[in-house]
């Protein structure tokens, strides 16, 4: 079976973003592919040196990603600080990464401007890092949101500059993966081009009813069509991809004509909107909050996934040492 991988920062609660631009994809390769999904806590210190806990915040993800439908019994669900063998690969993959290239990706260059006192080497390498995440199983494919799309560049290049150094086909370039045609940006409601933990303008899967309904009613709208059929602004568009991703069809077909015939009333739109969110998300916000308060099963998850997750890593490693030439 192909081999899948991916992973989530354990940087706050899973948001609307992560599900429906990862975690959904991660539920359904599950049944098909050999998948590896694991908690990039490694990751997180590039934007937070000093976490406040991050046992805890890995556990959060561990029970969010059980309560989405992730299934230890068919997926290898494991923390990525618990696969050394990971840094090893990291390393090797840095000696072959070329300092202009690191500087140019577009998430490095974001992140330098948001923390211009804490520009550090791990946030230069975060591209390698990943590719090491991804080609330390050989994965073919990732499940990733339209966000990942430079850094599975640098993926696919480590890879290659890997292969024709050592003049053989050993790591195989990984693809993005996503059921729909194109690749996925859940937008913000703020009028923000994203919906992201650093803009401050997630819903969360945890989020209740009312906080929900909340923070749907606080969308950015603007003063209505006057003009039949005409093309919607950004921020309108926005509210109509999330209808697209949890309404029925005929329900989105019933604003599309309000909006066609300029009758469209933002506050209808809005509740409508909360409610078919909320009824998606209400069943994971119970399975959260009974999977958080198992630790023994989340501990017993998490010790399974590093045992099966080293396994895969250390067979990749013995061949990459073999290969550079370490005996
Ligand atoms: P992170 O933690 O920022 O996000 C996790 C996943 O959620 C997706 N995502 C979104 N998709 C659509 N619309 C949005 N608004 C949105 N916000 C977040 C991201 O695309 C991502 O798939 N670098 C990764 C973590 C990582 C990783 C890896 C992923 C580390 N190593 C190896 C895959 C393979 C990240 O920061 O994700």
């Amino acid at each position: 079976m192909e081999k899948v991988v991916s992973g989530i920062r354990p940087t706050g609660n899973l948001h609307l973003g992560n599900y429906f631009g990862a975690v959904t994809s991660f539920v359904r390769m599950q049944d098909d592919y050999d998948c590896y999904f694991f908690i990039a806590d490694w990751h997180s210190l590039t934007t937070h040196p000093k976490p406040d806990n991050i046992q805890q915040s890995t556990y959060t993800i561990l029970a969010e990603y059980l309560a989405c439908g992730i299934d230890p019994e068919k997926s290898v669900i494991y923390m990525q600080s618990d696969v050394k063998e990971v840094l090893e690969l990291y390393l090797y993959l840095n000696m072959n990464a070329y300092l202009g290239e690191l500087e140019r990706v577009t998430t490095f260059k974001e992140k330098a401007r948001k923390q211009p006192d804490n520009v550090n080497a791990g946030l230069l390498t975060y591209p390698t890092l990943m590719a090491a995440d991804i080609l330390i199983h050989r994965a073919l494919k990732v499940p990733v949101g339209k966000d990942q799309e430079q850094n599975m560049e640098m993926a696919r290049k480590c890879a290659r500059r890997f292969n024709n150094i050592y003049g053989l086909d050993f790591f195989p370039e990984p693809q993005s993966f996503h059921f729909s045609e194109k690749a996925i940006k859940i937008p913000g409601l703020d009028g923000s081009g994203k919906m992201g933990k650093s803009e401050g303008n997630c819903i969360y899967l945890k989020d209740d009813a009312k906080t929900i309904q909340k923070k749907v009613m606080k969308a950015v709208t603007d003063s209505g069509p006057t003009v039949p059929c005409s093309p919607k602004p950004e921020v309108i568009e926005n509210l109509f991809t999330f209808l697209n991703i949890v309404s029925t069809p005929d329900t989105v077909q019933y604003f599309e004509d309000k909006w066609n015939d300029c009758s469209i009333r933002y506050g209808d739109l809005k509740k409508q909107l909360a409610a078919d969110i909320v009824a998606y998300t209400e069943p994971i916000r119970q399975r959260i909050e009974q999977f958080s308060a198992d630790r023994d099963l989340l501990r017993s998850v998490a010790r399974r996934g590093a045992e099966m997750a080293t396994e895969s890593a250390q067979k990749t490693l013995s061949e990459v040492r073999h290969i550079i030439g370490f005996r």
